[in-house]
């Protein structure tokens, strides 16, 4: 892990480009993913481990999520997952998001992901992960090593995915996370 205030969200650059994997092409997110946000931010199943009350404000929480793009600090580390053939899905639309940016304090690059519940199970999230850990190290300038994450407890799906991208359990613990203090699984690249 590096030390604190290596890494800052307002200097770090992303990748402009999209990217692929296999069944995926990922890019940067934008105001146009809004609809498919509202309907993450609005989904309880979504956010059984997320420390969120699911949004019912349509308009509210499309002005805040606008507001939030417009600002660019809240989404800039986020890249949106689509299905690289529409025949997979007939739509170009967004069917998840994957970010990687520097946690708070600066001593790591923090890993995560949303996916609609219409493609669990399939594999997206450990594809569209492993690609965004293989992508941006090299064009962000930060070390593999220095890649974290974490799980609230009983998130068990979501741990496996982190495991089977290449992160190891590191322990458990406490974070703030959408101003509230919640117990999670720590996971972090395996140190050499
Ligand atoms: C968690 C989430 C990302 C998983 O996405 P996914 O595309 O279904 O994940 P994958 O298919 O790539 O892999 C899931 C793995 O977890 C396993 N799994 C699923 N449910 C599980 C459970 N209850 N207990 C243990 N393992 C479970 C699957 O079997 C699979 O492992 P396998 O390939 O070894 O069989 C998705 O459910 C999601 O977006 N949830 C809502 C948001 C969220 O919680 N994000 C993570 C915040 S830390």
């Amino acid at each position: 892990m590096a030390k604190a205030g290596t890494y800052s969200r307002q200097k770090m650059a992303i990748p402009i480009e999209p990217f692929e994997s296999e069944r995926l092409c990922l890019r940067p997110m934008n105001e146009g993913d809004e609809p498919v946000l509202w309907e993450m931010l609005s989904s309880p199943e979504v956010l059984e481990y997320i420390p969120l009350e699911p949004a019912t404000d349509r308009q509210a929480t499309k002005t805040q999520i606008l507001a939030d793009f417009a600002a660019w600090e809240r989404f800039k580390f986020f890249f949106a997952v689509i299905w690289k053939s529409p025949a997979e899905d007939q739509s170009k639309d967004m069917i998840a998001w994957v970010l990687m940016r520097p946690m708070e304090d600066g001593k790591s690059m923090e890993l995560g992901y949303w996916l609609l519940p219409e493609v669990w199970g399939m594999g997206v999230a450990t594809e569209a992960a492993s690609a965004v850990v293989a992508h941006c190290p090299p064009l962000m300038d930060f070390p593999q090593q220095d890649i974290t994450a974490h799980v609230l407890i009983g998130n068990h799906a979501s741990r496996r995915v982190l495991e089977k991208v290449g992160l190891e359990y590191t322990g458990e613990g406490q974070i703030e996370l959408e101003n509230k203090t919640v117990d999670v699984w720590g996971l972090a690249w395996p140190q050499e």
